[in-house]
């Protein structure tokens, strides 16, 4: 029978993991604007054929700011017309672009895209940055937040939550919220365990689910061939070993990896048998964990390593446009 793995979240709600198609990343669109020129058929055919052949609930990470709605429209479409998922078997996370300002407030924001992608209400909605240089959004993070409560209150989004937060930011957000974030989606993997200081061990404690992007960043690292340190290959050869040892891929004790440190994977690939074997990958070993000294292991050697962050460069990027 197949066995997806679930998370419980602070409100008892349960989420799948892992995240299998982030359509960020290597679908995302540096020009940040979506036109009839840099629309993507192979995300959209990602979609569908995800739709056709995963089984269980597909979880798919959207944003603003990916500036994928028409494709994911289009796919979802497809979804309806040949009847593959219902709405229960998908699980659909979006984000309020607070940098770009791509809608004026959450509200405005979440009733165009359940309207535009015919989906009757998002499974949780996340404040994609805890600031607001964005010069169309009036509001501070504090009454973004309300307003999420309000959508949350009124079924239009059933949980929400934060991204990139900080725990100076987590604890601001107390001063003021109702609802506590169910989710905190942060860059985290072993060689970046804290993408700011304490962040992980902040989350454990007060409940609050780390999803992880990047989580796959050490073996990709090492592929693109960038990574000559001897600690990445101390590291990549004990992946080598665990996925000999239980016959899996690499990728796959690296999602096992991030679920046992209770951490929800969020990954993605532009190959859509990756995408099915992440999606699948808990299938034929439902019951396969990795002992815990072998978890305590990767750990101290990703710890061994220099931290490295893939998205660095997107902070600076970013950062550079609040100075001007
Ligand atoms: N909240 C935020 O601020 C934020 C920031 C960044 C990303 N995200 C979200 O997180 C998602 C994932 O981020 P990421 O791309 O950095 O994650 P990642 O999983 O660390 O990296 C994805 C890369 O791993 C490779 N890969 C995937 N599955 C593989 C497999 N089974 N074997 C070998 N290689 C594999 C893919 O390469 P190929 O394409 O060549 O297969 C892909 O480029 C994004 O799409 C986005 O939705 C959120």
């Amino acid at each position: 029978m197949f066995k997806q793995f679930t998370f419980t979240l602070n409100n008892t709600n349960k989420i799948i993991a892992p995240s299998s198609i982030g359509i960020g990343s290597v679908y995302f669109k540096m020009e940040m604007r979506s036109t009839a020129e840099n629309y993507n058929e192979t995300l959209k055919n990602n979609l569908i054929k995800l739709f056709e052949q995963g089984k269980g609930v597909i979880h798919i990470d959207c944003a603003a700011n990916y500036n994928v709605y028409p494709e994911f429209k289009d796919a979802l479409k497809v979804n309806t017309e040949r009847q593959l998922k219902k709405r229960e078997e998908l699980w659909v996370t979006d984000k309020f672009d607070t940098f770009l300002g791509t809608f004026p407030d959450p509200i405005t924001h979440v009733n165009f895209v359940i309207k535009e992608l015919n989906l009757n209400y998002l499974d949780l909605m996340l404040i994609h940055y805890p600031v607001v240089p964005a010069k169309n959004i009036s509001l501070s993070i504090a009454e973004i937040w309300a307003q999420m409560e309000t959508l949350k209150k009124e079924g239009k989004v059933k949980n929400i939550g934060v991204s990139n937060f900080s725990v100076k930011d987590l604890e601001k957000l107390k001063e003021t919220a109702v609802i506590k974030p169910v989710v905190n989606q942060i860059e985290w993997n072993p060689y970046f365990m804290n993408q700011t200081l304490g962040i992980y061990d902040y989350c454990q404690e007060n409940n609050i689910l780390i999803e992880a992007y990047s989580p796959l960043y050490p073996i990709t690292l090492s592929s693109s061939g960038e990574d000559v340190s001897e600690e990445g290959k101390n590291f990549n050869n004990y992946i080598d070993l665990l996925a000999f040892k239980y016959e899996i891929t690499n990728s796959e004790v690296l999602l096992r990896y991030t679920i046992q440190m209770n951490v929800l994977p969020v990954t993605t690939s532009s190959n859509i048998e990756r995408v099915l074997s992440n999606h699948n990958f808990n299938n034929d070993r439902p019951d396969l964990r990795l002992a815990d000294e072998e978890v305590k292991k990767i750990t101290e050697l990703g710890k061994e390593h220099a931290q490295v962050s893939k998205y660095e460069k997107f902070v600076k990027y970013f950062e550079s446009l609040l100075d001007n």
